[in-house]
């Protein structure tokens, strides 16, 4: 059944208090809710029906006297007073069994629970819907050391524990953790003053891992008081590893439960990248505490006003934390490869779609990224100041509600004065905006023409401009900046914007400031547009090579200096694929200088030999109505990697002594930066020497970012054989290390390997299929492995769709976000399209297949 936005009715009962009893037991826990209900005087619908799946009801009364209550596949219904009554059942569960990783279920020994969005109601009957919100007491009866549930511990003896949450909450927030634990414990003094007890609560043998996640959740609570004035609001803030979960973490009040992956690091076992993440993850849960909790959604269509608002906030933290073009770069890069391929393809769909199956499906970029994307956009039209009067105001008005997207764009109108409907468009219309340029210079003015159109998606074929703040600067042919930054706000499907010349360089006509200098015979300038990335478009501008060298070589905004050279890239990748001409000198020689200039930020230098994804490269030629043939992109994309490794060959020495470390590991930007920037040195002269300097590199490595990428290097030169057999021996026991173990393997192989490859390791002992970390690193390798997965002979596609079907009953969700792998399928050739169908519809016709991968394969099938 299809859920729809436009079909919202708010619950007929208010609930103003639960108390929830655990009695633990592996295979048959016992859950007692005592639930004080009242008739909701907002609601005119009193059909008293509550959720629930998977429970076995023993008992349930109103008001103390026993009822039989009407029992089905997703709930019950039941005859109620027509006043305040107080609802009471007991139910049995069976975590042990519970694969799903949904509800209640046993991790390695310990109990835990994962509720968004819709798993309360596999723990006990409730209208499980987040615009219920109640105030929750909990009593946890087990024979485990730690016991744990959200708000504040209000008692414990031997074997129970009780927990009580002031604040009203949906069910979606509610958490519970049993198990033999062991804390890493913290401490915080709120900004008035509130002393807050920290802990992370890890299993036996990862106490070692502990100490960045600790630093990185106080700076997360100490930003979010001096940026957004958000201050923590209970006495514990607790966190918990877990080594089976479905996503990256959740941020259940008071309780935030993170997937091991995303909060366990040390420098040994943890690269620079994990590193970021886990600070950004942390931060994110963190930061839900007020844009989730205090203010949460009102029904699921609603996600992106948690998500889009605290992927947001999270970037700003990581761009305060480190670096912020570094930050803009990687966003940017994520955003074009998941969220365009998201967003032009089967799967496209609103940042708040109007209906859905499952939501669970749509926990995605585009609500995620592109919902964090809009928020952007919002704060560069509005500017720094109304943005955070307009965040006080939402703060204030909505605090202990669950709101909507029409709340959160009022707070701007009524801040400032803007009429917001264009804008909103942003919220409901799918695809990604193409904004094409075209450029004007006339009787010393020079014009700016843009263009934009969305392509048709489905469900929506007609598509209406949307407001696109274009950040745009001038360059003069010396390579000085003539025009800093400047917002185009461009509303139009064509809108022109012309720029003349004054005594304080270029400005936008009609804007206040000096006049005209006429007479003057100013050159032409050089334009940078979408300055920042500043809207989540696809730009189209036909520079000439030379136009892009020279933005590489002067653009004074970080981020399009990176593009230009990205576009070099692109373009010449492009041609290469096409006609297999050699790389162009323009990229080469621009690559060379960035790399010479010492002034420049290590990372920021690393990021400019990075190269766009295989998988886009393909988009991209689909785009220019040519097929993209795999095995021609993996070709010309190593044989740019060989020739700019030649190109630069003189350089690597300094570059490898110029990054090399020689203080103690620190995981902070600055070091990551010299270790990117080794790495990626690392990996041309690997291309070079055969891997002889990448072996030394891995026997002397003392971390997990230097070992990993000279073993990648070993690998890609068809070498590392011992050196995979030594990192098994002694990482074996670490199951995030042996997560990488498994997937640089898939990673690094060659095309026609990699399918064999992944039957190989899909036979190993360790390979241990039900864990979503497991499956992600070795089945999801093979999915972003771009051309071993589409092997010609389809033999990728089986694989992937073998384990698919295999993964299903046991966990839909994991297997349902894998299917995304197959959403690009139109782009190839019609065997390669024919092979794809064939294994979606095996998918499809699997008997039993869960809702949520049914979705999923419908959706991608029926492009
Ligand atoms: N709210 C969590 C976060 O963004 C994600 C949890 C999603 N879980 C799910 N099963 N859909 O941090
Ligand atoms: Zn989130």
């Amino acid at each position: 059944t299809t859920i729809y936005l436009k079909d919202y009715t708010p619950f007929g009962y208010l609930v103003d208090s639960v108390h929830l009893t655990f009695d633990l037991a592996p295979n048959a826990t016992r859950v007692t809710s005592r639930i004080a209900f009242r008739p909701n005087p907002d609601a005119l619908d009193r059909q008293f029906f509550l959720h629930g799946e998977q429970l076995k009801l023993i008992r349930a009364t109103v008001d103390g006297v026993e009822i039989t209550p009407d029992v089905t596949e997703t709930g019950l219904t039941a005859v109620v007073p027509d006043a305040a009554f107080v609802w009471e059942a007991e139910v049995e569960i069976d975590p042990g069994n519970n694969t799903a990783l949904e509800g209640l279920y046993i991790s390695n020994g310990m109990y835990c629970t994962q509720c968004e969005a819709e798993g309360f109601r596999k723990i006990t009957f409730y209208p499980d819907r987040p615009d219920v919100m109640s105030i929750f007491t909990v009593r946890i009866n087990g024979a485990l050391p730690v016991l744990l549930s959200n708000g504040n511990p209000t008692g414990k003896g031997d074997g129970w524990a009780e927990w009580n949450d002031p604040w009203p909450k949906p069910a979606y927030l509610f958490a519970l953790v049993a198990g033999d634990l062991i804390t890493h414990p913290g401490q915080f003094t709120t900004k008035s003053g509130r002393e807050v007890e920290l802990n992370l609560w890890v299993r036996p043998g990862d106490e070692g891992k502990c100490a960045f996640g600790m630093e990185a959740l106080k700076k997360s609570m100490k930003w979010d008081e001096d940026v957004y004035g958000r201050e923590y609001d209970l006495d514990v803030f607790n966190i918990v590893a877990v080594d089976d979960f479905n996503m990256g973490a959740m941020e259940n009040k008071g309780l935030n439960i993170f997937n091991s992956s995303a909060v366990l690091a040390s420098p040994e076992t943890s690269t620079d990248m994990n590193f970021e993440r886990i600070e950004a993850i942390i931060a994110h849960e963190y930061f839900h505490n007020w844009t989730g909790n205090r203010i949460t959604c009102r029904d699921w269509f609603q996600l992106c006003l948690k998500e889009g608002l605290t992927v947001y906030r999270d970037a700003q933290f990581t761009s305060d934390m480190r670096s912020a073009p570094v930050k803009r770069i990687h966003d940017a890069i994520d955003l074009r490869a998941r969220q365009f391929a998201e967003d032009n393809g089967p799967l496209s769909h609103p940042v708040r779609p109007e209906s859905f199956q499952e939501i669970n499906n749509f926990y995605t970029a585009t609500v995620y990224e592109k919902g964090a994307e809009v928020i952007g956009m919002l704060k560069r039209l509005v500017g720094d100041e109304a943005y955070a009067q307009a965040l006080e105001l939402y703060f204030d008005r909505h605090d202990g509600q669950a709101c909507t997207i029409e709340d959160w764009i009022k707070v701007f109108e009524d801040t400032t004065d803007r009429d917001l409907t264009q804008f909103k468009r942003w919220y409901s219309q799918s695809g990604t905006p193409r904004v094409s340029v075209t450029e004007d210079w006339t009787d010393g003015i020079y014009t700016l023409t843009l263009k934009q159109r969305t392509d048709p998606t489905p469900g929506q074929s007609d598509k209406l401009p949307q407001v696109i703040p274009v950040a745009v600067g001038l360059i003069g042919a010396n390579g000085d900046e003539t025009m800093p930054t400047t917002i185009l706000e461009f509303t139009q499907e064509i809108q022109s914007f012309a720029f003349e010349y004054t005594v304080e360089g270029w400005r936008l006509q009609g804007c206040e400031g000096p006049e005209r200098v006429s007479g003057a015979n100013p050159p032409k300038p050089t334009a940078s547009i979408l300055r920042d990335f500043s809207a989540p478009v696809i730009l189209e501008h036909d520079q000439s090579s030379a136009e892009r060298a020279f933005l590489l070589a002067h653009d004074s905004d970080p981020f399009n200096r990176w593009q230009a050279g990205r576009s070099l890239a692109e373009d010449t990748l492009i041609k290469m694929i096409l006609t297999d001409a050699a790389p162009e000198t323009d990229y080469l020689d621009g690559i060379l200088a960035v790399l010479r200039d010492s002034d420049l930020d290590p990372s920021y230098r690393a990021l400019m030999l990075g190269l766009p994804s295989q998988s886009e490269l393909a988009a991209m030629m689909h785009e220019q109505g040519v097929t993209p043939d795999p095995v021609a992109i993996w070709t010309a994309v190593e044989t740019l990697r060989q020739v700019t490794a030649q190109h630069v060959q003189d350089l690597l020495p300094r570059l490898h002594s110029e990054t090399s470390i020689e203080a103690a590991f620190s995981p902070d930007a600055e070091q990551a930066g010299q270790r990117a920037l080794g790495g990626a040195a690392l990996a041309l002269t690997s291309r070079l020497d055969g891997g002889a300097k990448a072996a030394e590199d891995y026997q002397r490595a003392d971390n997990m970012t230097l070992q990993l990428s000279a073993l990648s290097c070993l690998l890609r030169a068809g070498k590392g054989e011992q050196e995979l057999n030594a990192f098994y021996d002694r990482w074996q026991d670490d199951r995030l290390v042996m997560d990488k173990w498994f997937g640089l393997q898939v990673a690094m192989s060659a095309p026609a390997e990699t399918a064999d490859i992944v039957s190989h390791l899909t036979g190993h002992p360790d390979f241990n299929w039900k864990n979503p970390n497991r499956f992600r690193a070795v089945l999801g390798a093979l999915a972003t492995n771009h051309a071993g997965f589409h092997r010609a002979d389809g033999a990728g596609y089986s694989l992937l769709a073998d384990w698919l079907i295999k993964l299903d009953p046991v966990n839909p969700q994991t297997t349902a976000r894998m299917c995304s792998a197959f959403q690009t399928w139109k782009r190839y050739d019609a065997d390669r399209q024919a092979l794809i169908r064939n294994q979606l519809t095996r998918i499809a016709e699997t008997p039993d297949l869960s809702r949520d991968t049914t979705e999923m394969v419908t959706r991608i099938l029926n492009a």
